[in-house]
């Protein structure tokens, strides 16, 4: 009877280990099944979540967008090589103004360089060649030789501005050794405005007022 109860136990037991073991399987199962799924899932998420070809052109479509760098940035070294220039030599090219004349807003000298000089004394209105370069000297006062600043007209090859004819445009310190700011100045350009139909120079007027 008791050897029964013994054997019945154990039956019992053995039997609840096997389903607790079936179980603990079939949880693991479970488990890793469940993982899987969610790793699954997380994949396709971003999967789905990632941009379609659509979204961001990929780099066998034409329409991707293209880097094209500015060409203006390579035609200022057909006039001054890859660095910004210097302006220190401009008092032993032509000066076309006998004396001071009065700016716009102080008194100044007016230099060009041998490719801007005809254009400029005669006042033609012709458009200046390549590189032809004019140089403004500000004075400190109608009677000083005191250089206060510079500002600098550089004619670039075609291309570079041509909305306002191509012109480099500088504003640099009494040395002309450095520039406050270079390159395609609206600020500049459209106060020269005014003289568009003579290249954005002034030759007529500063060629008037130089008049012995
Ligand atoms: C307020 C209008 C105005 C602004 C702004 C201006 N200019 Fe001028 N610029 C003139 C006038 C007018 C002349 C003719 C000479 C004069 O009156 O000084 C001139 C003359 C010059 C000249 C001599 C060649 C010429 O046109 O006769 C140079 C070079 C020059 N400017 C460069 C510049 C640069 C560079 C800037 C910008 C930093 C600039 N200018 C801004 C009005 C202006």
């Amino acid at each position: 009877m008791v050897g029964d109860t013994v054997k019945r136990i154990l039956f019992y037991a053995s039997g609840a280990c096997y389903l607790t073991f079936r179980k603990v399987v079939k949880m693991r199962r479970f488990i890793l099944g469940m993982l899987f799924v969610i790793i699954l899932s997380g994949c396709s998420g971003i999967g789905l979540a990632a941009p379609t070809s659509t979204d961001i052109p990929d780099s066998t479509t034409s329409s991707r967008p293209t880097f094209t760098p500015d060409p203006a940035q390579n035609l200022t070294s057909a006039c001054f090589g890859s660095s910004l220039p210097t302006f220190t030599d401009y008092a032993t090219w032509t000066k076309v103004n006998p004396r001071p004349i009065q700016g716009h807003s102080v008194y100044v000298n007016i230099y060009v360089n041998d490719l801007a000089r005809d254009t400029y004394i005669s006042a033609s209105g012709k458009k200046f060649p390549t590189c032809a370069t004019i140089v403004k000297a500000h004075l400190a006062g109608a009677n000083s030789t005191e250089v206060t600043a510079l500002t600098v007209m550089v004619k670039m090859p075609a291309g570079y501005d041509p909305e306002n004819n191509d012109w480099w445009w500088a504003m640099y310190d009494s040395t002309g050794k450095l520039a406050e700011s270079s390159g395609k100045l609206l600020a500049c350009s459209s106060c020269h405005q005014p003289a568009a139909n003579s290249d954005f120079v002034f030759s007529e007027k500063v060629m008037e007022e130089s008049k012995p």
